[in-house]
C-alpha cells in the first residue's frame, strides 16, 4: 500500500498564522500537525509517500526533506491548480498506478493510529474505507448518511444534512476509485469532490466500508479551535526532561523540556511542551500549553496557550490564557510611567486587554 498526502491549500480558515507558514506545517504541541498523520501511516508499515503540494510546495519540501527521517520515500507531486481532493487524486494517477492506497488530509489530525485500519482493508478488500466523526456543524463537512453500519449516501456540505457524522480526512482506496473519479463533474464549488467519487463506487454497487473515530481535529480558524487540537496531543504527553532545571524550580505533571532549555525559579505545570533552546526565568507555565523553541519567557505567567518560535513575552502584568502567539513576537512590559501602551501588530493580530 502506499499513501497520498494532501499538503497543497491556502490556509484562509487559519491567517494569521497561515500568512507566513503552510497550514499543514501549523505546530500543535511543537509538531507541524502533518507529521502526526505521516508517523501514525510509517508506524502502519507504509513507506512509499506521494506528497501533493501547491502553492506552498517549496515551504513544504523543505521542511518535510525526502522521508529518510522516518526512513520513508517521499515524492512530491506538484497540483497546477487547486481543483478539489478527487482531482489531487487523479493528478497522482501515475504514482499510484495499480496499488492500494490511504489518502490523508494534512490539515486533518486523528488521535487513532491508522495501523488497524489498513489492516481491516487488506482483510476485507472493499474499494474504499471512510472515517466518520459526530460533529454540531455537519453542512461544513462530507456528511454519510446511514442505514445500522452501512453508507447509503454520501454528500459533500449538504444543506440540510441526513446525519451528523461527518466524513474524516483519512480515506482508504483500491484502484476502482481512478475510474470513479474519471466519471466525475465539479461541484457547486467548482471542485471534482472525492465525496462525489466515493458515492460513485456505492452506486455501482462496490463495498465501502465506514468506522466512526472519536479525537479528530481539522484547521477550522479560530484561536479556540487552535487550542483545542493542542490539548488533544498534550492530554497523551510523554514526559521527558532535557533541560537545565535548578532547585528553586517545580515541574509537576507531564512535562516536555528540549535540549539547552534553562529553567530558573519557575513552575511548570503540565501538560505543557516546551522545545529547545528556550530561557523560562521566574514564570508560572500552566497546562495545556506549548512552547516552540527558542523562546523567552520572563517574570510571566501563562497557560492553555500556544507561543510560536523566537517569541520572547517578560513581565507580562497579567496571566496569559487562551492566547496564540506567533513567531517572532515581543511582548515587554517595562514598568515605565505614563501608563501607555505601544502596539506594533502584523495583518489580522488581535490584543484583548482586561
Ligand atoms: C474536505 C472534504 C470533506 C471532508 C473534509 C475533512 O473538505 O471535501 O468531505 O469532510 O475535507 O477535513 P474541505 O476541507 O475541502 O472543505
Amino acid at each position: 500500500m502506499k499513501a497520498l498526502i494532501l499538503a497543497g491549500g491556502k490556509g484562509t480558515r487559519l491567517r494569521p498564522i497561515t500568512f507566513s507558514m503552510a497550514k499543514q506545517l501549523v505546530p500543535v504541541a511543537n509538531k507541524p500537525v502533518i507529521e502526526y498523520g505521516i508517523e501514525s501511516i510509517v508506524n502502519a508499515g507504509i513507506r512509499d509517500f506521494g506528497i501533493i503540494v501547491g502553492d506552498t510546495a517549496k515551504e513544504v519540501e523543505a521542511a518535510l526533506g525526502d522521508g529518510s527521517r522516518w526512513g520513508a520515500r517521499f515524492t512530491f507531486i506538484p497540483q497546477p491548480e487547486p481543483l478539489g481532493l478527487a482531482h489531487a487524486v487523479a493528478t497522482a494517477k501515475d504514482y499510484l498506478g495499480d496499488e492500494e492506497f490511504i489518502m490523508y488530509l494534512g490539515d486533518n489530525l486523528i488521535k487513532t493510529d491508522v495501523g488497524e485500519f489498513v489492516r481491516e482493508f487488506e482483510r476485507h478488500r472493499p474499494a474504499a474505507t471512510i472515517l466518520l466523526t459526530p460533529v454540531p456543524n455537519p453542512s461544513e463537512f462530507g456528511v454519510a448518511e446511514m442505514d445500522g453500519e452501512r453508507v447509503v449516501r454520501l454528500e459533500e456540505k449538504p444543506k440540510e444534512p441526513k446525519s451528523n457524522l461527518a466524513l474524516v480526512g483519512v480515506y482508504l482506496f483500491d484502484k476502482r476509485i481512478h475510474e470513479s473519479i474519471s466519471r466525475l463533474k465539479p461541484s457547486w464549488r467548482g471542485e471534482y469532490e472525492i465525496t462525489d467519487a466515493i458515492q460513485g463506487l456505492i452506486e455501482a454497487g462496490c463495498e465501502v466500508r465506514s468506522h466512526v473515530v472519536r479525537g479528530w481535529w481539522k484547521d477550522t480558524g479560530t484561536v479556540e479551535a487552535m487550542l483545542e487540537a493542542n490539548r488533544l496531543i498534550l492530554e497523551d504527553l510523554e514526559p521527558r526532561i532535557e533541560a537545565d532545571v535548578d532547585a528553586e524550580s517545580r515541574i509537576e505533571g507531564r512535562v516536555t523540556l528540549g535540549e539547552g532549555t534553562v529553567v530558573e525559579g519557575s513552575t511548570i505545570r503540565g501538560p505543557v511542551a516546551i522545545g529547545k533552546g528556550c530561557s523560562i526565568v521566574g514564570s508560572y507555565v500552566g497546562p495545556f500549553t506549548s512552547i516552540a523553541d527558542n523562546v523567552q519567557l520572563v517574570g510571566t505567567e501563562i497557560e492553555n496557550s500556544i507561543v510560536l518560535q523566537d517569541s520572547r513575552l517578560s513581565r507580562v502584568p497579567s496571566r496569559i490564557e487562551g492566547s496564540l502567539i506567533g513567531r517572532g513576537v515581543t511582548v515587554v512590559c517595562q514598568g515605565r510611567v505614563p501608563r501607555s501602551i505601544q502596539i506594533v501588530m502584523g495583518d489580522s493580530g488581535s490584543l484583548s486587554l482586561p
